[in-house]
């Protein structure tokens, strides 16, 4: 398979109709964006084609409307958002994508920025329907994809729309997540260190295999990591555990010392009775039936830090703890605030990903550093595992 075609800087594309492929779902409610980090981050690009002249097609979804219209998926609030934002006329479509819409579009004037409504109103977009997708494709001359957190979706607008257009590339910020996330997998700096945490095994087991192949250290902590402490014939009391992992885990240590990789796990934790108290620093010989493990303990936090010092690459997707309160944040702080230490101090390359991430890491007071956030979820996870993604392949 071929390389990423990337949108080149010096193509011509002044009158050309550009389909612009972007992930403007962002949270909104009673019709209020309540994060625009998404928007912005698209803003440099829209511009640039703006002052190219270029005639601008915006596609996005929002939410998942199942081909109906929601109203509170509307992306009205986005485009009042470009409208006050962009220094050019901007037009809002819905409508059906008709021989009369095509004409409409062409009239668009160089520079001009039309936004279509959440194209999963159209229930043929997660279907991927081919007629939909000529339909789609004929309104444009040329399609960029700026949305690597959509390319695991097969859906029209990432997919198929290729299929009818002259030429498709992918766009900046796609090129920045990708270039990001294969600093870990493919052109990195050894020694790589992969903090993978959250809830549940089963959403991250192809992860973990995956990159036992290729990275250094696997550090296992939150929910995950209590499965991995049922396994060494630990009690975690009421703690939250996945039913039939054994074999799982069985496997990933076996991968693990195949691959010369090292899998650390929490060697203490913080425990409560319930999710909203206090916690208690333990040794996991000493969790009783009612406690739960709610965060990793101080000497883990020591390893991890040691273990990230001593890294010049460092990969992290999900909290260590319950983060939602306070009392179990500190796993979770000290595991960011160390990252963004070293990668301020010492240039190591630092890639997040994953929405609980970023919820966690801004209740820190500091202003933390990384090398690369990527807002991509489920696209972020799927490419680590080495999946060849859908809206990737045609772009190659
Ligand atoms: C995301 O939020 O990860 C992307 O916008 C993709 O959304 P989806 O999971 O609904 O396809």
């Amino acid at each position: 398979m071929g390389e990423i075609n990337f949108f080149p800087d010096d193509l011509e594309i002044k009158d050309q109709k550009i389909i612009l492929r972007l992930d403007l779902n962002v949270p909104i409610k009673d019709k209020v964006i309540k994060d625009d980090t998404r928007i912005t981050l698209c803003l440099p690009f829209i511009n640039r084609l703006i002052e190219k002249k270029a005639k601008i097609i915006i596609i996005s979804h929002l939410g998942r409307p199942k081909g109906i219209n929601v109203p509170n998926l509307s992306l009205i609030p986005i485009y009042k958002y470009l409208k006050d934002t962009l220094k050019t006329n901007v037009y809002f479509f819905r409508g059906t994508f008709d021989f009369e819409t095509k004409e409409k579009f062409s009239q668009l004037k160089g520079g001009e920025v039309i936004l279509i409504e959440n194209i999963r109103f159209y229930k043929e977009e997660t279907e991927d329907g081919l007629d939909f997708s000529k339909k789609l494709g004929e309104l444009g001359d040329i399609y960029i994809n700026d949305a690597f957190s959509c390319s695991h979706r097969k859906q029209a607008s990432v997919h198929s729309i290729t299929k009818f257009v002259k030429k498709s590339y992918a766009g900046p910020l796609f090129k920045k997540e990708i270039t990001a996330i294969n600093l870990v997998i493919k052109n990195k700096k050894e020694p790589v260190t992969c903090i993978i945490g959250g809830s549940k095994i089963s959403t991250k087991i192809n992860v973990i295999t995956n990159l036992i192949k290729k990275v250094n250290n696997i550090v296992i902590v939150g929910a995950m990591a209590n499965n991995f402490l049922v396994h060494k014939n630990l009690k975690v009391g009421k703690s939250l555990i996945e039913q039939n992992t054994k074999e799982t885990i069985a496997n990933i240590y076996k991968n693990a010392e195949e691959h010369n990789c090292k899998i650390f796990i929490p060697e203490d934790c913080v425990v409560g009775t319930d999710f909203e108290g206090t916690g208690k620093n333990k040794n996991l010989n000493e969790i009783q039936e009612n406690e739960i493990i709610l965060d990793i303990g101080f000497n883990t936090i020591k390893k991890i830090q040691k273990m990230i010092n001593e890294s010049n690459t460092v990969l992290w997707n999900g909290p260590a703890g319950y983060f939602e309160n306070k009392n179990f944040l500190k796993g979770t702080l000290s595991i960011a605030e160390n990252i963004s230490k070293n990668t301020i101090e010492k240039s190591l390359i630092s890639i997040l990903g994953g929405g609980d991430t970023f919820a966690a890491i801004n209740k820190s007071n500091d202003k933390l550093t990384f090398s690369h956030l990527s807002t991509a979820g489920g696209a972020f996870l799927e490419y680590l595992e080495g999946k060849d993604l859908p809206g990737i392949s045609v772009l190659k």
